[in-house]
């Protein structure tokens, strides 16, 4: 399934597959001005945390969240749902969050969908899906009646039921959304359960329509992108590279490795051109933090590059079979 698109939005097209890194207003450690250099064609952030401070939300409202993140290409905002995932709750109702992003100007606008973690109780996850259903139909209707015009995005839920991925899949594809990001996959990340991931997937991509963008909320680790884009993905967004580079973790394209592990440095790029493992292991924390994450974002954007290529070359399989070697659980999954 995998394929190079070509996504179009208010401010300008991206090419896909590709990832969007997440920006957190409240602490860059890159600015997001900086991190076209690296490949980003489009970025992600998150409308709640903008609306929760007056400060920022003043800025967004007067002009705009592109100028307040210093980004003028194409740019995603999520709603508030992590938040209402980690937290259990959060202090602003779906069609507020909805009309914020619309306020601010965001590219593509996302519904605050409830993620249901997984192995949640059946009762709990169908609940969470009517209510992000509904959800979703109040975002459509605020959209229909704006002049702003965005790309809408319509969540897929249902936790680790797969009939319910279907049903959340067909009811979402029935009301016609501009991109379907697959959420709650966040926890089976963590948790290594990649076959249940690729079977969630599956699931809901069958279901969805064949030339829409398909989004993996908060999947970012470059070991997964050439399995996931096989499987019909278009769009991952990650924070990895900046909480990964804060916990002295360097990315490969087959695995994490703790800085302090590291004999050598395994990679070219300039960070790692230009620097030691001596010097990386003993420069001060936040300059090593901020190295790190430069040369986590290096290598995302190089496996994003390497995975088009494969796409071009037909050879994405034997890209994925490579990659997938580097942890049974991926080549289970
Ligand atoms: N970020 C990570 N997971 C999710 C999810 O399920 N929904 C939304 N809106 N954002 C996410
Ligand atoms: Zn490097």
């Amino acid at each position: 399934m995998g394929r190079i698109g070509r996504l179009e939005t208010p401010h300008g097209v991206v090419e896909t597959p590709t990832l969007m890194p997440v920006v957190n207003p409240n602490l860059m450690l890159v600015e997001p001005s900086e991190l076209e250099r690296f490949g980003a064609e489009m970025l992600i952030t998150n409308a709640y945390i903008i609306y929760k401070k007056k400060e920022l939300r003043e800025n967004a409202l007067e002009g705009g969240v592109h100028k307040l993140l210093g980004w003028e290409k194409p740019l995603m905002t999520d709603s508030g749902s992590y938040q209402l995932y980690e937290y259990g709750d959060v202090e602003v109702s779906n069609k507020e969050i909805v009309e914020f992003q619309l306020e601010i100007g965001a590219d593509v606008v996302v519904p605050l969908d409830i993620p249901t973690p997984p192995d949640a109780r059946r009762e709990r996850a169908e609940n969470d899906l009517e209510k992000t259903l509904r959800r979703l139909e109040e975002a459509k209707a605020v959209l229909d009646g704006r002049d702003e015009k965005p790309l809408l995005a319509g969540p897929i839920q249902g936790s680790t039921f797969l009939d319910l991925r279907e049903r959340s899949a067909m009811a979402a594809s029935g009301m016609g959304f501009d991109v379907y990001p697959i959420g709650g996959l966040v926890p089976l990340l963590e948790a290594y359960r990649y076959k249940e991931l690729v079977e969630i997937i599956i699931t809901a991509k069958r279901r969805l329509p064949a030339d829409a963008p398909v989004h993996l909320f908060g999947v970012g680790h470059p070991i997964f992108f050439s399995l996931a884009v096989a499987l019909g993905c278009d769009l991952f967004d990650s924070a990895a590279y900046a909480l990964y580079a804060k916990n002295d973790r360097y990315l490969t394209s087959d695995g994490t490795y703790f800085l302090e592990d590291l004999q050598y440095l395994p990679c070219s790029c300039p960070v790692c051109s230009k620097y030691n493992i001596k010097y990386l292991k003993e420069c001060g924390r936040e300059e090593r933090a901020r190295l790190l994450a430069e040369h986590n974002l290096h290598v995302t954007f190089a496996e994003i590059r390497a995975v088009r290529q494969a796409i071009w070359e037909n050879r994405l399989w034997e890209l994925l079979e490579r990659r997938c070697r580097a942890h049974p659980r991926c080549s289970a999954a």
